[in-house]
């Protein structure tokens, strides 16, 4: 290992960096089904060495929705990305106007010369043809290998700096591995030729100590579909099966929305060892995350930047597998999809901290800016500031998707185009539809934790639970609340719906 030499004589010299910042994104990450189990390194390099959030809840349960949320610090009716297509707005030549010039990354370019880089999935459409393909770097990445399309693990192309560079399927090939790779080897070797250079300068200019902090988003693909496991850790979890939860496989839920309803409720039993095998797969292809965190934790305490660098560890959205008998995705607006891990370690962050206080995925924009020593409006609020409400009210929002193209999963919902992820693998039931659509308001405090949901169906749906008496969210009590209370949620509901910058920001506590 010739890096070991990187390593040594980077610590001959103990710079004072600026904070540096990593963060990494994982891909359909659940909390709820006991998700983070696999990351056991994760959990202790970044979670008991820093902070535990218990209470992490996406903008929006979808990928490119909530990564575009992550990345500007807006809801989705803010930055316009409504879904995982680029008439949708993902990585559309709208959202390269309006919204890729105003994300972290480029406000901590522009603004506090950072060096960032980037490697792997980055939105869905990245790299497509109509969105510029992969010559396109967003603006604000020095270096750039972002995946082209959706999560894979292998037989990808990245766009390196703009070049497309495709890989293959042998064994070193596996994304997460090579993401890994690319930030050991690459960007530590870069580092130390900056360095070499300052102790060149040092010799002339004594106080030269300005150095470059960095940002970092590393961001593999797993647990995504196709759940492929690195080869090295294929039938880890063979004995695994999916977590049977209260409300697992339930019987037709009356009280659900209607693409819930159309069961078959419960599926049959002859798809449960799919679930199964679905569930133990995303656990072993999280075992390789596991692996490049522990990369990461080891590179930066070689280098001695462990005590000066942020790790942000989250996922961009949730994930259910068979809970009220809906196969295995997200988009609905249940616990298990809506709710994500956070962890972060970093200067000043009490380590072994649990933070109870609510936060969403828009506020990481001005956690990360804090974090690099700048601010700008957003619509949410940095979670390193002390005064973060412990009684918020978040918005949750998302927009159905219909078929592309016409259906032919030989399902007899084939001739209807508003259904869509309809699969004769689970028995035809279908996932996602047009007037899946809705809005949410999330509460959570010391004495609250409910959600309240509105669906822009024909009969304007309601869901409402009331999480600390019923976990599982068993029994919708929208319909039986006090009529005081429903009220005061609908107001709340439409007032984040319609908010903006400080708006949001008020209008959550
Ligand atoms: C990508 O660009 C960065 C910044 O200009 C550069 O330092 C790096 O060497 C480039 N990477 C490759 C593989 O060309
Ligand atoms: C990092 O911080 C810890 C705790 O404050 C301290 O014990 C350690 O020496 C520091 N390490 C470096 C490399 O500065
Ligand atoms: C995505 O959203 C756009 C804009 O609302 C819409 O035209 C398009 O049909 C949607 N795509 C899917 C697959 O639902």
């Amino acid at each position: 290992m010739h890096w070991m030499t990187i390593f040594v004589i980077l610590n001959l010299q103990v710079p004072v960096w600026g904070n540096n910042i990593i963060v990494i994104l994982v891909d359909d990450l659940d909390l709820t089904l006991e998700g983070m189990q696999p990351l056991q390194n994760t959990q202790n390099l970044i979670g008991q060495q820093g902070a535990t959030y218990d209470n992490c809840f996406v903008a929006s349960p979808i990928c490119c929705p909530n990564r575009a949320s992550i990345l500007t610090g807006r809801y989705q009716h803010n930055h316009n990305t409504v879904n995982n297509s680029i008439s949708g707005g993902c990585n559309s030549p709208q959202w390269q106007r309006y919204s890729e010039g105003k994300t972290f990354a480029a406000i901590l370019k522009k603004k506090m010369g950072y060096t960032t880089f980037y490697a792997g999935k980055y939105l869905n459409e990245y790299g497509s043809r109509a969105a510029g393909g992969p010559q396109h770097v967003p603006p604000g990445w020095d270096w750039w290998y972002g995946l082209v399309g959706n999560s894979k693990y292998f037989d990808y192309s990245l766009s390196v700096n703009g070049t497309a560079r495709t890989y293959g399927h042998t064994p070193n090939q596996y994304l997460t591995d090579v993401i890994l790779e690319f930030q050991s080897l690459e960007y530590y070797r870069k580092l130390l030729n900056v360095l070499q250079k300052q102790m060149a300068l040092s010799f002339i200019n004594t106080r030269s100590a300005n150095s470059v902090p960095f940002l970092m988003v590393l961001a593999p693909p797993a647990p995504h579909e196709p759940w492929t496991p690195a080869a090295r850790h294929n039938d880890r979890y063979k004995n695994q099966k999916a977590k049977r939860t209260p409300n697992f496989n339930t019987q037709s839920q009356f009280d659900k929305h209607w693409l819930v309803r159309m069961g078959p409720s419960p599926l049959p039993n002859n798809v449960l060892p799919t679930l199964d095998d679905i569930y133990r797969r995303r656990w072993e292809t999280l075992l390789a995350v596991d692996e490049l965190v522990v990369g990461v934790y080891t590179a930066l305490r070689n280098t001695r930047l462990l005590n000066d660098t942020y790790v942000i560890f989250t996922s961009d959205n949730g994930y259910h597998i068979g809970q009220f008998s809906m196969p295995m995705d997200k988009r609905q607006p249940y616990e298990t999809d809506i709710r994500v891990p956070l962890l972060i370690r970093g200067p000043g962050i009490t380590p072994g901290s649990r933070v109870k206080a609510p936060v969403t995925s828009v506020d990481l924009f001005s956690t990360i800016l804090e974090m690099g020593g700048t601010e700008a409006i957003s619509d949410g609020t940095s979670m390193l500031n002390k005064n973060i409400s412990e009684d918020r009210s978040v918005l949750i929002e998302y927009r159905g998707e219909h078929s592309i193209g016409t259906p032919n999963s030989g399902c007899p919902t084939d001739d209807d185009v508003h259904l869509s992820h309809c699969d004769k693998k689970y028995e035809c039931k279908c996932q996602d539809s047009t007037n899946n659509t809705y809005a949410c308001v999330r509460r959570f405090s010391e004495k609250n934790n409910n959600i309240f949901c509105v669906f822009e169906d024909a009969t304007k749906y309601v869901e409402a639970y009331d999480l600390n008496a019923d976990p599982f969210q068993m029994n919708n009590i929208a319909y039986s609340m006090h009529k005081g209370k429903r009220y005061r949620f609908r107001k709340r509901l439409k007032e984040l719906v319609k908010c903006e910058g400080v708006d949001c920001v008020r209008t959550h506590r």
